[in-house]
């Protein structure tokens, strides 16, 4: 049980980059398993903010091997751009990263499609990160994807573009978009392809040798389990699972070699996007918990939308994910509300309920618990008896509702500001 899984607990953004990095110390191998560009790790270290889409987090840890599974849709021109841009502020990882030859690609017609499904949607639309994740995973389950093993045969590579971008640009046309001309793409694909095809590997191999052979494995997940594509509020989620499942079939790992679920749950609750969030506060608490917590979206820059920790969510996701315990991130940020609320149970059609519901979420009303707030400076804190009181109460009612201990509390953004907290606590 070498394995840890590391996953979203809302509806992604929660902090994920930067408690994988601060994990990463004790890691001997990253895995991102299902999702793409759509993510942005932010990782602090120092002086420098760093936002990762597609290179695992841990990887900033100059000893830990980064592999990006089967399940993950790669942009490979986003990819060789985030490997550069590492290079040139001194950060090698390319030698340390291994690219699963399943894992499918991410094509310029993708994003084309996304943007352009986006638009017919009209007022129906997901609000989606324009970065081809949905028409890719429409791609790979209809048996027409591309899988990264095909970048190591430039020549067939080449044909089968031209060939799909046939198929491609009768759906552009149909949908009103401008068809895409191959020659203004191909050469730098094939020059990225060359760039990657050494890196590309069995990944699920070497993680099934790696996992007998007790290395230290964390499953990085993306987005959150409230975006999950079985699990989420559909239509408004993902096209990946960014549950426990999705983790494992996208890293090719067992069930039975994890040992550790951490949860990664923000202090409140933030979503991009369309789609149902009954703790959103669209009044002065929302703003400035955007302001303060700096929630504007660090793949597309969009303001999230912001409001309070929403327990009875947070509990449907802790149970399905069987989540062993949880990361508390960005407590910081309600330093100085006079008075935090929890949503401890919903209203849905007049009936109280603390089950979250699958269709009616869009009704459902939350019921709030209020607590005294704090004003102490949480920044320095390295010792978890010694938070304010009120956070520690706070803490407490999250655990006793989602029924999962929470064993990290970050303070800020750096690698340093984590306090760790016993099970027991
Ligand atoms: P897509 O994943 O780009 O197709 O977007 C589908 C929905 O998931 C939209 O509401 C996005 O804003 C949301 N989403 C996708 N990736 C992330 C993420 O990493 N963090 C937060 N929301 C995300």
């Amino acid at each position: 049980m070498s394995v840890t899984a590391l996953l979203g607990l809302q509806w992604g953004d929660e902090g994920k980059g930067k408690m994988v990095d601060a994990l990463g110390s004790d890691l001997d191998i990253v895995v991102r398993a299902q999702g793409g560009a759509n993510a942005g790790h932010t990782v602090r270290v120092g002086e420098t903010t760093r936002v990762l889409h597609l290179i695992p987090s841990a990887m900033l840890n100059g000893h830990v091997l980064g592999v990006i599974g089967n399940g993950v849709v790669v942009d490979p021109l986003t990819l060789v751009r985030e490997l550069d841009a590492l290079a040139a502020s001194g950060v090698l990882v390319e030698d340390r990263l291994v690219l699963g030859e399943r894992a499918h690609l991410v094509l310029p017609w993708h994003q084309a499609l996304d943007e352009a499904m986006e638009i017919a949607r009209g007022a129906a639309a997901i609000g989606t990160t324009k970065r081809g994740i949905g028409p890719a995973y429409m791609d790979k389950a209809a048996r027409n994807g591309i899988p990264a093993a095909w970048l190591t045969r430039p020549k067939e590579f080449a044909q089968r573009v031209r060939e799909d971008l046939e198929q491609k640009n009768l759906m552009l046309r149909a949908l009103g978009a401008k068809a895409l001309d191959a020659d203004t793409f191909l050469p730098g694909l094939l020059a990225v392809a060359a760039r990657l095809a050494p890196r590309v590997a069995d990944s699920v191999g070497l993680l099934l040798d790696a996992e007998e052979q007790g290395k230290r494995i964390l499953i990085e997940g993306a987005q959150g389990a409230l975006l999950d594509l079985d699990l989420g509020s559909y239509p408004f989620v993902t096209s990946s699972n960014c549950h426990m499942g999705g983790l494992l079939a996208g890293s090719g790992l067992p069930p039975r070699s994890v040992g550790r679920v951490i949860a990664v749950a923000k202090a409140y609750c933030t979503r991009v996007g369309a789609g149902p969030f009954p703790t959103e506060d669209c009044g002065a608490v929302g703003e400035g918990l955007r302001r303060r917590g700096h929630e504007f979206g660090s793949t597309t820059g969009r303001p999230r939308r912001c409001g309070w920790f929403d327990i009875v969510a947070a509990r449907f996701a802790a149970r399905t994910n069987g989540v062993t315990e949880i990361a508390l991130t960005k407590a910081d940020v309600l330093t100085g509300e006079p008075v935090v609320k929890l949503c401890t149970a919903y209203e849905v059609d007049g009936v109280r309920t603390t089950d979250f519901p699958g269709a009616a979420l869009e009704r459902a009303k939350p019921v709030y618990e209020e607590f005294e707030g704090w004003s102490d400076d949480l920044t320095g804190h390295r010792d978890s008896d010694a938070l304010p009181q009120a956070l520690q109460v706070l803490i407490k009612r999250i655990e006793v509702g989602t029924g999962v201990p929470v064993t990290l509390v970050s303070t800020g953004p750096e690698r340093s500001q984590t306090v760790l907290r016993s099970r027991s606590a």
